[in-house]
Protein backbone atom coordinates (compact mmCIF):
# COMPACT_ATOMS: atom_id res chain seq x y z
CA UNK A 1 0.00 0.00 0.00
CA UNK A 2 1.37 3.64 -0.46
CA UNK A 3 2.60 4.61 2.32
CA UNK A 4 2.18 8.15 4.19
CA UNK A 5 4.97 9.73 6.78
CA UNK A 6 4.98 12.30 8.73
CA UNK A 7 7.94 14.00 7.08
CA UNK A 8 7.58 17.37 9.15
CA UNK A 9 6.79 19.08 11.98
CA UNK A 10 6.70 22.85 12.24
CA UNK A 11 5.08 24.88 15.48
CA UNK A 12 4.20 28.13 14.18
CA UNK A 13 3.42 30.66 17.34
CA UNK A 14 0.59 28.50 18.59
CA UNK A 15 -0.58 25.98 15.58
CA UNK A 16 1.27 23.17 15.24
CA UNK A 17 1.57 21.92 11.34
CA UNK A 18 2.08 18.39 10.27
CA UNK A 19 3.25 18.13 6.37
CA UNK A 20 2.82 14.33 5.15
CA UNK A 21 4.50 13.28 2.49
CA UNK A 22 2.88 10.16 -0.01
CA UNK A 23 5.17 8.09 -1.57
CA UNK A 24 4.16 5.59 -4.85
CA UNK A 25 3.41 2.25 -4.42
CA UNK A 26 6.29 0.41 -4.45
CA UNK A 27 6.64 -2.35 -7.55
CA UNK A 28 5.28 -5.51 -5.52
CA UNK A 29 2.25 -3.23 -4.28
CA UNK A 30 1.42 -2.07 -7.52
CA UNK A 31 1.34 -5.71 -8.93
CA UNK A 32 -0.80 -6.67 -5.57
CA UNK A 33 -3.10 -3.88 -6.59
CA UNK A 34 -3.38 -5.25 -10.64
CA UNK A 35 -3.92 -8.75 -9.54
CA UNK A 36 -6.73 -7.64 -6.98
CA UNK A 37 -8.68 -5.94 -9.54
CA UNK A 38 -8.52 -8.53 -12.23
CA UNK A 39 -9.62 -10.68 -9.83
CA UNK A 40 -12.63 -8.57 -9.21
CA UNK A 41 -13.51 -8.27 -12.57
CA UNK A 42 -13.00 -11.67 -12.95
CA UNK A 43 -15.43 -12.29 -10.22
CA UNK A 44 -18.41 -9.92 -11.77
CA UNK A 45 -18.24 -11.78 -14.72
CA UNK A 46 -18.75 -14.89 -13.49
CA UNK A 47 -21.86 -13.57 -11.43
CA UNK A 48 -22.56 -11.92 -14.48
CA UNK A 49 -22.90 -15.15 -16.61
CA UNK A 50 -24.36 -16.98 -13.83
CA UNK A 51 -27.13 -14.29 -13.98
CA UNK A 52 -27.39 -14.41 -17.51
CA UNK A 53 -28.09 -18.62 -18.08
CA UNK A 54 -30.26 -18.22 -14.67
CA UNK A 55 -33.01 -15.65 -16.15
CA UNK A 56 -35.29 -17.36 -18.85
CA UNK A 57 -34.14 -15.95 -22.51
CA UNK A 58 -37.91 -15.51 -23.54
CA UNK A 59 -40.82 -14.80 -21.89
CA UNK A 60 -44.32 -16.09 -21.98
CA UNK A 61 -46.03 -14.33 -25.17
CA UNK A 62 -42.83 -13.68 -27.30
CA UNK A 63 -41.43 -15.76 -29.91
CA UNK A 64 -38.98 -18.33 -28.56
CA UNK A 65 -41.10 -18.76 -25.08
CA UNK A 66 -44.96 -19.89 -24.93
CA UNK A 67 -48.15 -18.73 -26.19
CA UNK A 68 -51.49 -18.95 -24.77
CA UNK A 69 -54.78 -18.08 -26.83
CA UNK A 70 -58.18 -18.10 -25.97
CA UNK A 71 -59.68 -21.47 -27.67
CA UNK A 72 -62.76 -19.28 -28.79
CA UNK A 73 -60.08 -18.25 -31.70
CA UNK A 74 -59.40 -22.16 -33.28
CA UNK A 75 -60.95 -21.56 -36.60
CA UNK A 76 -63.72 -24.09 -37.60
CA UNK A 77 -62.29 -27.60 -38.65
CA UNK A 78 -61.32 -27.20 -42.17
CA UNK A 79 -61.51 -23.38 -42.72
CA UNK A 80 -58.61 -20.68 -42.95
CA UNK A 81 -55.95 -21.18 -40.59
CA UNK A 82 -55.66 -18.39 -37.26
CA UNK A 83 -52.40 -16.85 -37.64
CA UNK A 84 -50.83 -14.77 -34.76
CA UNK A 85 -47.58 -13.04 -36.66
CA UNK A 86 -45.60 -12.40 -33.27
CA UNK A 87 -45.59 -15.73 -32.45
CA UNK A 88 -44.77 -16.74 -36.37
CA UNK A 89 -47.56 -19.57 -36.56
CA UNK A 90 -50.55 -20.69 -37.85
CA UNK A 91 -53.05 -23.11 -35.82
CA UNK A 92 -54.81 -25.62 -38.83
CA UNK A 93 -57.86 -27.24 -37.56
CA UNK A 94 -58.05 -30.03 -40.00
CA UNK A 95 -61.21 -31.07 -41.73
CA UNK A 96 -60.40 -34.60 -39.57
CA UNK A 97 -61.21 -32.78 -36.60
CA UNK A 98 -57.44 -32.39 -35.23
CA UNK A 99 -55.41 -29.52 -34.54
CA UNK A 100 -51.74 -28.86 -35.55
CA UNK A 101 -49.53 -25.98 -35.36
CA UNK A 102 -47.42 -24.74 -38.25
CA UNK A 103 -43.93 -22.82 -38.05
CA UNK A 104 -44.84 -19.54 -40.78
CA UNK A 105 -41.57 -19.58 -42.53
CA UNK A 106 -41.12 -21.12 -45.75
CA UNK A 107 -38.31 -24.00 -45.56
CA UNK A 108 -36.98 -23.11 -48.63
CA UNK A 109 -35.57 -19.56 -47.73
CA UNK A 110 -37.38 -18.27 -45.05
CA UNK A 111 -39.69 -16.08 -46.59
CA UNK A 112 -43.88 -16.06 -45.30
CA UNK A 113 -46.09 -17.98 -47.11
CA UNK A 114 -49.98 -16.71 -46.73
CA UNK A 115 -52.71 -18.32 -46.40
CA UNK A 116 -54.79 -17.87 -49.61
CA UNK A 117 -58.69 -18.36 -49.25
CA UNK A 118 -59.58 -18.80 -52.53
CA UNK A 119 -56.94 -21.83 -53.42
CA UNK A 120 -56.99 -23.08 -49.81
CA UNK A 121 -53.31 -23.54 -49.31
CA UNK A 122 -50.31 -21.30 -48.53
CA UNK A 123 -48.36 -19.69 -51.05
CA UNK A 124 -44.61 -18.45 -50.62
CA UNK A 125 -44.57 -15.01 -52.35
CA UNK A 126 -41.07 -15.78 -52.98
CA UNK A 127 -40.24 -18.85 -54.91
CA UNK A 128 -43.74 -19.98 -55.16
CA UNK A 129 -44.09 -23.22 -52.71
CA UNK A 130 -47.44 -24.18 -52.16
CA UNK A 131 -48.62 -25.84 -48.92
CA UNK A 132 -51.51 -27.63 -47.61
CA UNK A 133 -53.76 -26.55 -44.67
CA UNK A 134 -51.32 -28.98 -42.44
CA UNK A 135 -48.16 -27.49 -44.24
CA UNK A 136 -47.33 -30.19 -46.18
CA UNK A 137 -45.27 -29.68 -48.98
CA UNK A 138 -47.49 -29.50 -52.79
CA UNK A 139 -45.27 -27.99 -55.21
CA UNK A 140 -42.40 -25.80 -55.44
CA UNK A 141 -38.33 -25.76 -54.41
CA UNK A 142 -39.11 -26.29 -50.49
CA UNK A 143 -36.83 -29.33 -49.85
CA UNK A 144 -39.83 -30.12 -46.64
CA UNK A 145 -43.27 -28.89 -45.43
CA UNK A 146 -43.36 -26.51 -42.91
CA UNK A 147 -42.34 -27.02 -39.08
CA UNK A 148 -44.67 -27.58 -36.37
CA UNK A 149 -44.59 -25.98 -33.29
CA UNK A 150 -44.53 -28.27 -29.66
CA UNK A 151 -48.42 -28.05 -28.70
CA UNK A 152 -50.01 -28.88 -25.76
CA UNK A 153 -54.46 -28.92 -25.63
CA UNK A 154 -56.05 -28.69 -22.08
CA UNK A 155 -59.72 -30.04 -22.59
CA UNK A 156 -62.29 -28.82 -20.37
CA UNK A 157 -62.20 -32.11 -18.79
CA UNK A 158 -58.39 -31.16 -17.59
CA UNK A 159 -57.28 -33.85 -19.44
CA UNK A 160 -54.55 -33.05 -22.11
CA UNK A 161 -53.16 -33.91 -25.14
CA UNK A 162 -49.29 -32.33 -26.44
CA UNK A 163 -47.24 -33.08 -29.69
CA UNK A 164 -45.67 -36.44 -30.73
CA UNK A 165 -42.05 -35.95 -32.05
CA UNK A 166 -43.03 -35.92 -35.31
CA UNK A 167 -45.31 -33.26 -34.61
CA UNK A 168 -48.79 -34.84 -35.69
CA UNK A 169 -51.71 -33.11 -35.97
CA UNK A 170 -53.29 -33.05 -31.99
CA UNK A 171 -57.19 -35.19 -32.41
CA UNK A 172 -60.23 -33.17 -30.71
CA UNK A 173 -62.52 -35.95 -31.11
CA UNK A 174 -65.00 -33.31 -30.27
CA UNK A 175 -63.42 -32.47 -26.67
CA UNK A 176 -63.68 -28.85 -25.38
CA UNK A 177 -60.34 -27.54 -25.27
CA UNK A 178 -60.01 -24.79 -22.39
CA UNK A 179 -56.66 -23.57 -23.41
CA UNK A 180 -53.45 -24.04 -26.24
CA UNK A 181 -50.13 -23.52 -25.25
CA UNK A 182 -48.10 -23.31 -27.92
CA UNK A 183 -44.19 -23.69 -27.14
CA UNK A 184 -42.09 -21.84 -29.69
CA UNK A 185 -38.99 -23.04 -28.37
CA UNK A 186 -39.66 -26.11 -29.89
CA UNK A 187 -39.64 -26.79 -33.40
CA UNK A 188 -40.54 -30.00 -34.55
CA UNK A 189 -38.62 -30.21 -38.45
CA UNK A 190 -40.07 -31.86 -40.97
CA UNK A 191 -38.94 -34.93 -42.20
CA UNK A 192 -38.91 -33.96 -46.11
CA UNK A 193 -42.11 -33.15 -48.02
CA UNK A 194 -44.45 -35.39 -46.22
S1 LIG B 1 -38.51 -18.85 -49.84
FE1 LIG B 1 -40.42 -19.80 -50.16
S2 LIG B 1 -40.21 -20.73 -52.07
FE2 LIG B 1 -38.32 -19.79 -51.76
Amino acid sequence: MATASVSQRRVTSNVEITEVAISPPNRREFLYYIWSASMFMLLWEFVGIGLWFAYPRFRVGEFGGTFSFDPAEIPSAGAAPFSVPTGRFHVSHLADDSLVVLYQVCTHLGCIPKWVPSNQRFECPCHGSKYELNGKWIEGPAPRSLDRFFTTLVFTDRTTLSSNEAGDPIPLEGREVSEVQIDTSKRILRNGRI
